[in-house]
């Protein structure tokens, strides 16, 4: 039986002339939302690790990063919605809190946003398979994101590599990132 609220739905859905989003495309962007909020998490932890060893530039970096990723979580949330869909929070894993030296944790940021960008693949794979083109172009901003988040945490990688344990130069590392800011 179909419920006043399914009929409402989708008559607004219909209405616009845009097929409603399925509850698979729904669940998947949902799962992202949660994978968006847990690297804000991720993020703001290695900020706090870098706090702790006093080296502020790195601890901006990563504040700054904490709040890029809760917009990306934004993004989505709000799509999710103006489709019509039902935004579900899932719980957020603790995330990793030490690390060995400001280059692992410099691996673990690469690593992880290459994960992320596989992720936002397999979204991009589900609303081609879906015909889904509303989502489809909704995507489009998170692959170019991907390109830069990767790129961002890979020039810092390899600077890292090259500073090794040259102090001197990664407080001159640490000066540089300090100013980053949000935008
Ligand atoms: Fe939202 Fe860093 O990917």
């Amino acid at each position: 039986m179909v419920c006043l609220q399914e009929i409402i739905k989708l008559k607004i859905n219909f209405g616009g002339g845009m097929a409603p989003i399925s509850e698979r495309m729904v669940d998947a962007l949902n799962k992202q939302i949660n994978a968006e909020i847990y690297s804000a998490y991720l993020y703001l932890s290695m900020a706090a690790f870098f706090e702790s060893k006093n080296l502020k530039g790195f601890a901006n970096w990563m504040k700054v990063q904490w709040q890029e990723e809760l917009g990306h979580a934004m993004k989505i949330f709000e799509f999710v919605n103006e489709r019509s869909g039902r935004v579900k929070l899932y719980s957020i894993k603790e995330p990793q809190s030490e690390w060995s030296s400001p280059l692992e944790v410099f691996k673990n940021v690469y690593n992880h946003e290459v994960e992320v960008t596989r992720r936002i693949h397999e979204l991009v794979e589900l609303a081609m398979a879906e015909k889904d083109y509303a989502t489809l172009n909704f995507l489009q901003w998170f692959i170019k994101e991907q390109v830069e988040e990767e790129a961002a945490a890979l020039e810092i990688l390899e600077k890292l590599k090259i500073i090794a344990e040259d102090k001197a130069a990664l407080i001159l590392l640490d000066g540089e990132l300090s100013k980053r800011k949000f935008s």
